[in-house]
């Protein structure tokens, strides 16, 4: 669609001027960025045990994605969350970080956050604190040794729990996003949740997505619908809805015995697509509109042939064309993929 037709953007020069609002009158202030692909596990909801990854030369440079974050919040993004793989594997990572993290000290952005498995936490979670990060999200599925190296192949327990003890002493608030796992997990989530109030994290669970061939492993095997963990939870836990967000997708309750919050996030049984906020970049420049479709735009061509000025005309462009959401199913005719790139592509 030609950029004027678009009846959302009533302003197209220069951006800053005009916040990003889709076709469905959603203002998209939350960009999440894909820093890399690669990762040093291997999370069997996440990706097959044998992994192409892409050439390094494919790669934005760390300048170059800086740039993006930054006509991003030009045209009013508020929220940045580096994502991968693992964001933290990225080799000189820390520049950016430092560089965008400045702006959360002079109000450019409200919020530099991390989603990461944990593992280099132990040597960066200070740097990370002093560069501007306040938050990090945490992915663990299990407190047991023996199943978390089932779960992610390649990991370490001790180091991601030596992790989360450096995040915490740096005064970094913790979240722990733990992926429901059905035959898993399943017996286990009340123990973490009971862990987390001790340790006073938030624990936010998430039903799996099916995204990504991951090899031998069955979605449907995997799938445990949220609606099953909240009432078994609440056998243990006196629950309550809040109206708490963080400008992600999770729909929190105050667990009464800890004070401390849960969140759920239900793509499969309670879409909240009507409210998304948020579009990802991955590392090679593609922008991703929508986690569940795959439907992209090519920001990397856009500011090598059209530097910033082309840029800006091409988020415009594809904000232009958001869908209304995914079609996240799994069930017994549904188990393939809805799309075909992993979760490492975009991070979630
Ligand atoms: P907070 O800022 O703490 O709310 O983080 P968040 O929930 O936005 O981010 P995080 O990276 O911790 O993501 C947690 C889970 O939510 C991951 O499994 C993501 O894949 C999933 N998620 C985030 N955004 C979306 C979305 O737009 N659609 C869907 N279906 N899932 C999402
Ligand atoms: N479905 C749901 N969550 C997933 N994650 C990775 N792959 C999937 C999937 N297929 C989670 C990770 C991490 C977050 C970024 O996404 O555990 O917490
Ligand atoms: Fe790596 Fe995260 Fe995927 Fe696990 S879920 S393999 S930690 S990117």
């Amino acid at each position: 669609m030609p950029l004027n037709d678009n009846p959302a953007i009533t302003d197209l020069s220069p951006l800053g001027t005009a916040p990003l609002i889709d076709p469905f009158g959603r203002t998209v202030d939350y960009l999440r960025v894909s820093v890399t692909d690669r990762c040093d596990f291997r999370c069997v909801y996440c990706m097959a045990e044998e992994m192409t990854f892409l050439p390094k030369a494919e790669l934005l440079s760390l300048e170059e994605l800086e740039i993006l974050c930054r006509r991003f919040m030009a045209a009013g993004v508020r929220k940045i969350r580096l994502t991968g793989g693992e964001p933290l594997v990225r080799r000189n990572i820390m520049q950016l970080i430092g560089n965008l993290g400045a702006e959360t000290k002079t109000g450019g952005l409200d919020e530099l956050t991390i989603t990461t498995n944990g593992s280099q936490l132990s040597k960066m979670a200070d740097d990370l604190f002093a560069a501007g990060v306040r938050r990090v999200n945490i992915s663990l599925d299990t407190l047991d040794p023996y199943r978390f190296k089932a779960v992610t192949r390649w990991g370490d327990l001790n180091k991601v729990l030596d992790g989360l003890r450096a995040a915490q002493a740096a005064g970094l608030g913790v979240k722990i996003n733990a992926v429901a796992l059905r035959g898993v997990n399943d017996e286990e989530l009340g123990d973490m949740l009971a862990w987390c109030g001790d340790e006073g994290f938030d624990m936010t669970i998430i039903e799996v997505m099916p995204m990504g061939d991951i090899g031998t492993e069955n979605r449907l095997d995997q799938y445990l619908p949220l609606s099953k963990v909240r009432a078994d939870l609440s056998k243990r836990f006196t629950l309550t809805d809040i109206p708490f967000r963080t400008g992600g997708p999770a729909r929190y309750v105050k667990v009464e015995e800890t004070g401390q919050k849960l969140g759920f996030i239900t793509p499969l049984t309670h879409n909240f697509c009507e409210s998304c906020n948020r579009v990802r970049v991955t590392c090679t420049g593609q922008l991703y509109m929508c986690l569940g479709q795959d439907d992209n735009s090519d920001l990397r061509r856009a500011l090598r042939d059209g530097g910033e000025a082309g840029l800006d005309a091409a988020i415009v462009e594809a904000i232009g064309r958001k869908p209304k959401g995914h079609d996240f199913i799994i069930d017994r005719r549904h188990s393939d993929p809805a799309v075909s790139r992993h979760m490492n592509v975009t991070g979630g």
